[in-house]
């Protein structure tokens, strides 16, 4: 079985830039998801965030998830075995808002993600030039009125005395564009579906996962998938993961790249992206197929 797609970015610099485009291009076609390395956020910055996160975790959250479990009723099926924390940096950032920082790790935060948001534009646009698509095209049609919207979840998978019972995050796609996801460097969890098979995404240190969300699907008209992915809860340590959305703009309109259509009537919907959230909203652990059949009933973007 092929193994999960490694790519160093930094060969995109040398006599090797074609063959890793073209490895990175076999990934969003093939997987929806690889990982990168040298992709230019330093080391000692990734442990920084590790250990801030974690401190985070055990000072403010650890503490808070354990009541809930002890108050939840035995039985739940709509959950999953996850503490997590949301925080928006695009359009507007909500950092200040969140209580329990540290001046150090909203500090932090707020660098990581300007880090991201560099990382994220530039892997559009190595897509759009897999895609055969103009520099910049994947950035503008994410861009709505007021630009892409960044978001952050900051998740912690603690230890599960009945991981057989419940998933650390059920099986879904993502929603929106491209995902990076910092996971945690030792405990595991995190798989994806590959050909009926469900295939790990095994932690290396100082790795960025990236995975493709349903808007790169329906932008590059199924050339690339969104994949199915879950994370499985373990009975030992508790998992840190930092997945980082990078999305259209609330109001952004969403169609196949014209270039990129051949046949009209295979041709995925068109739609504001809001709403396609708002069908998302209810529908996350379900097949996106459905999905996109809702919105092109319900989509008041004219063609
Ligand atoms: C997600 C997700 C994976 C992880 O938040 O959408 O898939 O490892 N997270 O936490
Ligand atoms: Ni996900």
């Amino acid at each position: 079985m092929a193994t999960f797609p490694v790519i160093n970015l930094e060969k995109l610099n040398g006599d090797k830039r074609s063959a890793t485009l073209e490895k990175i291009n076999d990934a969003c076609q093939n997987w929806g998801f690889f990982q990168v390395l040298d992709h230019g956020i330093p080391h000692d910055f990734l442990d920084t965030v590790e250990r801030l996160t974690k401190e985070h975790y055990k000072t403010c959250m650890e503490q808070r998830f354990k009541e809930l479990v002890a108050t939840s009723k035995a039985d739940l099926t709509d959950v999953d075995w996850e503490s997590t924390l949301f925080l928006r940096h695009l359009p507007q950032s909500n950092l200040s808002e969140i209580p329990d920082l540290t001046d150090e790790y909203r500090k932090v935060i707020k660098e990581f993600a300007v880090k991201l948001e560099k990382l994220a534009e530039e892997l559009l646009d190595l897509f759009c030039e897999n895609l055969g698509l103009e520099k910049g095209y994947l950035k503008n049609a994410f861009n709505g009125t007021n630009g892409p919207t960044f978001a952050t979840k900051v998740s912690n998978y603690p230890p599960c005395p009945t991981p057989d019972k419940i998933k650390g995050l059920r099986a879904h796609t993502d929603a929106g564009g491209i995902i990076l996801l910092f996971q945690d460097p030792v405990v595991g969890g995190l798989q994806i579906l590959k050909a009926g098979e469900w295939i790990d995404v095994p932690p290396m240190r100082h790795s960025i996962v990236i995975n493709l969300g349903d808007q790169l699907e329906v932008i590059s008209n199924g050339k690339y998938k969104s994949v199915e992915h879950q994370v499985m809860a373990q009975t030992e340590g508790t998992r840190m993961s930092i997945a980082s959305f990078y999305n259209p703009g609330s109001d952004a309109v969403i169609y196949p790249a014209p270039a990129l259509v051949e046949n009209e009537a295979e041709e995925y919907p068109k739609y504001v992206f809001e709403d396609y959230m708002k069908v998302y909203a209810g529908t996350k652990f379900q097949a996106k197929e459905p999905r996109f059949q809702a919105i092109k009933a319900i989509s008041t973007a004219t063609a």
